[in-house]
């Protein structure tokens, strides 16, 4: 990308939802853009943040290979990230044992094996430049197992806790690392989790703006962590001294397949 007196923001999963929000924030605020999702729906996003007064460039790729996050890597031209927003994410509904591996292990790719890589790549230079911002979109599913998404949930416990390890680990360096953790968000996730029939898909969520918002403030705060809205920040604190067997069991109620209205 161009240098210019903008500060640079990296965006995955920019296409829709949070990660669009996310962008739009990026772009008031003043930043330049590189925003990278799997689709060309990218495209049009970043006109949308064109208007906002950004510089935009998009990248297609699946964050799910390390080919795709170098593709997108490389797409800096060495200009300095100043703030990097892994927000690129996907849940899967159903039992484990009737998912499709393949698709259990993209989601681990892209929730885990893809966000660590370019978190790497992208944090090793923030550390050498002795500073920058790092959001990870986390979840507070993170907080529960996930009956009926159990590896969904797991790559969220891994995100929320490997979060605040890496802000630990950068302490002192001007690098500071923050975890958006929200709860269930009006977005398409639920339909690409095949999800949509269970009573969490069809339960009324929070806006995606206001989500993106609060993350993006603390973001910009360095703040260690922030759990979107009361209903969720209770459930996390209840959920701390909840035994998992009863936190397994009310998340089945919630997603199991069929347990919505139809
Ligand atoms: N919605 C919720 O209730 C909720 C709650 C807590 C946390 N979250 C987290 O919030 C993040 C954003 O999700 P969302 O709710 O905004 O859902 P969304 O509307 O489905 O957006 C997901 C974004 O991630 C991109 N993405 C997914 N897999 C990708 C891959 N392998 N490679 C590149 N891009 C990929 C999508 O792009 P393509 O369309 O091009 O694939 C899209 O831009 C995720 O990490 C999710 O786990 C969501």
């Amino acid at each position: 990308m161009n240098s210019t007196t903008r500060p640079l923001a990296i965006v995955t999963g920019a296409s829709s939802g949070i990660g669009y929000e996310l962008a739009k924030c990026c772009a008031d605020y003043g930043f330049d853009l590189l925003v990278a999702a799997d689709e060309p729906a990218i495209n049009d996003a970043a006109q949308d943040f064109r208007t906002l007064g950004a510089a935009v460039e998009t990248i297609e790729a699946d964050l799910a290979t390390l080919d795709g996050v170098d593709k997108l890597y490389a797409a800096t031209h060495g200009r300095p990230v100043d703030a990097l927003l892994a927000n690129a994410g996907h849940g899967l509904g159903h039992s484990f044992l009737d998912q499709d591996f393949n698709a259990v292990r993209h989601v681990i790719d892209t929730n885990i094996t893809g966000t660590l890589s370019l978190i790497q790549k992208v944090g090793r230079d923030m550390r050498t430049r002795g500073q920058g911002r790092i959001l990870i979109t986390g979840s507070v599913a993170g907080f529960m197992p996930g009956t009926f998404q159990a590896v969904y949930n797991g790559t969220k416990a891994f995100l929320n806790s490997f979060s605040w390890a890496l802000r630990n680990e950068l302490q002192d360096t001007g690098v500071t690392v923050t975890c958006l953790m929200p709860g269930a968000t009006e977005t398409e996730f639920f339909e690409r989790a095949d999800m949509l029939d269970t009573k969490v898909g069809q339960a009324e969520k929070d806006d995606p703006a206001d989500v993106a918002k609060t993350g993006f403030d603390a973001m910009m705060g360095g703040e260690g962590d922030v759990v979107y809205g009361w209903r969720n920040k209770l459930q996390t604190t209840i959920a701390n001294v909840t035994p998992a067997s009863m936190l397994a069991e009310q998340h089945r109620k919630k997603a199991e397949p069929g347990s919505g209205e139809q």
